[in-house]
C-alpha cells in the first residue's frame, strides 16, 4: 500500500472532485435502501387491506376497495420510480466525479512519467528495454486507473452500502439479520479462496500471453531473416506449441470460474431460504410483518455484490500496488547528466579533448583510454579506426549522451559539464551511426526539431545532403511518409536524409559518425562539396572507414585496438609513418583502381 501513497498528491488535487463524489455515492446508497422499504410497506398494505376486506364480508361488499387499492399501491409505486430516478442521477453524477477524476489522474500520471523518461539519459535506456518503458506507461498506469476509478468507487459503494443496509435490517429485527447473515462470512471465505485461484491463474495466462506477443513481434520485425532462412514452419511449429500451452492455462482458469457463480448462487440461496423461514417464524409470533420478509429478501440479493466484490477490489488494489511500485521506481531514478546552466550562446567550435578515459558504466567495457586532442576552430578532423575502437564514444561524449569517466572534454576552453546542455546539442549537427527515421513525412524528419523550416529551406537542406532527387522520386515527394508505415528508403537514402537533418540545424560544430558509408563516391562528392563551402568556417569532426580525396583534413587521428589514439598527424604526416592509416589509404586505392 505504500507505494499507491504516491497517488496521494493527485487525490489532494482533485480532491473536491472527489469529496462530491463521495457525496454522490452515500446519496445513491441511501435511495438504494430505502427502496426495499417502500416495496415491504405495499406489499404490507396489500395484505392488510385484503385481510381487512375478507373479515368485513368478502371484497365483493367492497365496491370502492380496486380503486382505494390501486390508489395506494400507485403511490407506492410512483415512489419507487422516483427513488430508481433518483438513485440513477446520482449514479450517473457518481461516475462523473470518480470516474472522471481516475481519468484526469491517469493523464496527469503518464505525462509525468513520459516527461520524466526523456530527462533520463541514455544510460538508463541501455539498462531497460523499450517493451519494458511502454508496459510501465501503458499497462502499468492503466492498472493504476483501474484502482483510481473503479477499484475506489465500488469499495465506498461497498461501505456506503453495507453500513445502510445493516442499519436498516438492525432496525427491523435484530433476530432475522443475525440469522440471514449467517451464511454471509462463508460466501466472503469461499470468494476469497475462489478468486485467489483465479488471480494466481489469471497472471499465469497473462504471462503466457507476454511471451506469446513478444515473439510474434519478434518474428514479424525480423521476418526478412525468417523467411530467408526459410524458417516460417519452425516458427509457426513454435507458435503453435506456445498457443497450447495458453490453451490448456484458459481452460483451467474456467475450470475455477465455472464453480464461482454456482457457489455464490448456492450461498445466497441459503440466505434467502434461512430468511424465509425464520422471518416467517417471527411473523407467526407477531414480531414482524410478512413486508419485512420480502424487505430482508432484497437486502440480501443487494449484499452478495459488495461480498463478492470484496476479492476483486482487494485483487486490484493489489495489482495497482505492484504497477504504481514500478513506475515509482522509474520516477525515483534521476538523471546522471542534467543540464547546468541557461546559457544559449553560439559555439565558436574549440574542442580539446584532455586525457578522456571512458568506461560504460553497466558492461565495464572501457571504450577510451587516455585520449588526448585538439581541433581549433573552423578545423576539419577524420577519425579513423577498427571497429569497436571507440570512435562512436567520441562522437556521445561530445554531446554529452554520457559523461566522460576520467579527464574532461572542452568546448571553446570550457568543460562540457559546465555549459548549457541544451544549447550544445542544438548546435551541434551530430549524424548518428545509427540512422532513425520517424513514422512522418520525409520533410517532418528533416525539419525535426526546427520550428518554422519552409518547404524551401527543407528542399535546399535535402539537396546539400545530395537527396533532393530521391525525395523527388518519392511517389509523394516530401509528403511521402517514411519508416515503419510508410515507404521504406534505401539505407544510403536514409543516410541523407539524416545528413540533411543534421544540415537544417545549421549547427557550429558537425559531427558525422560514418555516415557516408551506404553511399556511392559521386553522391559523396556533393555532400562533401557542401561541407567545403556553406560549412566551410565550421569545425567538423568526421568519423569514417574511407578516405575522402576531396575533403581536405587539418588533422587525422586513428584509434588503436586498446582505445588509445594510435597515430595522429596530417595526411602526408600519417603516410611516412606507414602505420594502419597509410595501410587503410592504399588499400582503398586499390580497391578504386579495381572499380
Ligand atoms: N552502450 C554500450 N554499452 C556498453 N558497451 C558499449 C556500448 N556501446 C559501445 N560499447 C563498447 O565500447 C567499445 C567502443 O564502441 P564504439 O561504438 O565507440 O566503437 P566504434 O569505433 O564506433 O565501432 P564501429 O566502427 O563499429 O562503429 C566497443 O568495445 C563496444 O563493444
Ligand atoms: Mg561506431
Amino acid at each position: 500500500m505504500k507505494h499507491l501513497a504516491y497517488l496521494n498528491k493527485f487525490f489532494w488535487k482533485y480532491r473536491w472532485r472527489f469529496l462530491l463524489g463521495i457525496l454522490f455515492v452515500g446519496l445513491v446508497n441511501w435511495f438504494r435502501v430505502w427502496q426495499p422499504q417502500v416495496i415491504g410497506e405495499a406489499l404490507d398494505t396489500v395484505i392488510f387491506n385484503v385481510k381487512h376486506y375478507n373479515e368485513t364480508g368478502g371484497i365483493a361488499a367492497h365496491p370502492e376497495a380496486y380503486r382505494e387499492l390501486g390508489t395506494q399501491i400507485g403511490w407506492f409505486g410512483l415512489q419507487v420510480i422516483g427513488l430508481a430516478l433518483a438513485m440513477g442521477l446520482f449514479m450517473f453524477l457518481m461516475r462523473q466525479s470518480i470516474i472522471v477524476m481516475s481519468r484526469l489522474i491517469e493523464y496527469d500520471l503518464r505525462k509525468e512519467i513520459f516527461s520524466h523518461y526523456e530527462t533520463l539519459d541514455l544510460a538508463f535506456y541501455k539498462r531497460h528495454s523499450t517493451g519494458d518503458l511502454m508496459s510501465r506507461i501503458s499497462e502499468d498506469v492503466n492498472k493504476v486507473r483501474m484502482y483510481l476509478g473503479p477499484t475506489i468507487l465500488y469499495g465506498l459503494d461497498l461501505i456506503f452500502l453495507f453500513v445502510l443496509t445493516i442499519s436498516a435490517m438492525l432496525n427491523v429485527s435484530l433476530t432475522l439479520t443475525l440469522w440471514s447473515l449467517l451464511p454471509l462470512p462463508l460466501l466472503s471465505i469461499s470468494i476469497y479462496w475462489v478468486s485467489n485461484i483465479i488471480n494466481k491463474r489469471s497472471e499465469t495466462i497473462q504471462q503466457q500471453l507476454a511471451t506469446l506477443t513478444s515473439t510474434a513481434q519478434e518474428v514479424y520485425s525480423g521476418i526478412r531473416v525468417v523467411k530467408s532462412y526459410a524458417q516460417e514452419k519452425a516458427m509457426g511449429a513454435w507458435f503453435a506449441d506456445q498457443t497450447e500451452i495458453y490453451r490448456q492455462k484458459s481452460l483451467r482458469l474456467i475450470s475455477v470460474d465455472a464453480v464461482f457463480f454456482p457457489l455464490m448462487m448456492l450461498l445466497i440461496g441459503t440466505s434467502t431460504i434461512l430468511t424465509v423461514y425464520v422471518g416467517g417464524l417471527e411473523v407467526v409470533a407477531g414480531n414482524i410483518t410478512p413486508g419485512k420478509i420480502a424487505q430482508f429478501v432484497i437486502y440480501i440479493n443487494m449484499l452478495t455484490w459488495p461480498v463478492t466484490a470484496i476479492g476483486w477490489i482487494s485483487s486490484l488494489t493489489q495489482q495497482a500496488a505492484a504497477s504504481q511500485k514500478r513506475i515509482n521506481e522509474f520516477l525515483k531514478t534521476q538523471p546522471v547528466i542534467t543540464n547546468p546552466v541557461n546559457d544559449p550562446r553560439p559555439l565558436r567550435g574549440h574542442i580539446r579533448f584532455d586525457k578522456v578515459s571512458f568506461v560504460y558504466p553497466d558492461t565495464g567495457i572501457t571504450a577510451l583510454r587516455n585520449v588526448s586532442f585538439e581541433v581549433q576552430p573552423g578545423q576539419r578532423l577524420a577519425l579513423i579506426g577498427r571497429t569497436g575502437s571507440g570512435k562512436t564514444t567520441v562522437a556521445d561524449l561530445l554531446v554529452r549522451l554520457y559523461d566522460v569517466s576520467e579527464g574532461r572534454i572542452l568546448i571553446d576552453g570550457k568543460d562540457v559539464r559546465q555549459l548549457d546542455l541544451h544549447n550544445l546539442r542544438r548546435r551541434i549537427g551530430y549524424v548518428p551511426q545509427d540512422v532513425f527515421l520517424f513514422s512522418d513525412t520525409v520533410e517532418a524528419n528533416i525539419a525535426f526539431g526546427q520550428d518554422g523550416i519552409t518547404r524551401a529551406q527543407a528542399e535546399h537542406f535535402a539537396r546539400s545532403a545530395a537527396v533532393h532527387d530521391d525525395i523527388m522520386s518519392l511517389p509523394k515527394g516530401y509528403d511521402t511518409i517514411v519508416g515503419e508505415r510508410g515507404v521504406t528508403l534505401s539505407g544510403g537514402q536514409k543516410q541523407r536524409v539524416s545528413i540533411a537533418r543534421a544540415f537544417a540545424k545549421q549547427p557550429d560544430i558537425v559531427l558525422l559518425d560514418d555516415c557516408l558509408s551506404a553511399v556511392d563516391t559521386n553522391t559523396e562528392s556533393q555532400i562533401i562539396g557542401y561541407l567545403n563551402t556553406a560549412l566551410a568556417g565550421k569545425t567538423a569532426v568526421i568519423i569514417t572507414h574511407r578516405i575522402y580525396g576531396a575533403l581536405e583534413f587539418d588533422k587525422i587521428i586513428v584509434l588503436g585496438d586498446d582505445h588509445s589514439i594510435a597515430e595522429e598527424g596530417t595526411h602526408e604526416e600519417l603516410m611516412a609513418r606507414r602505420g594502419y592509416y597509410a595501410e587503410l589509404f592504399e588499400r582503398q586505392l586499390a580497391g578504386e583502381d579495381l572499380d
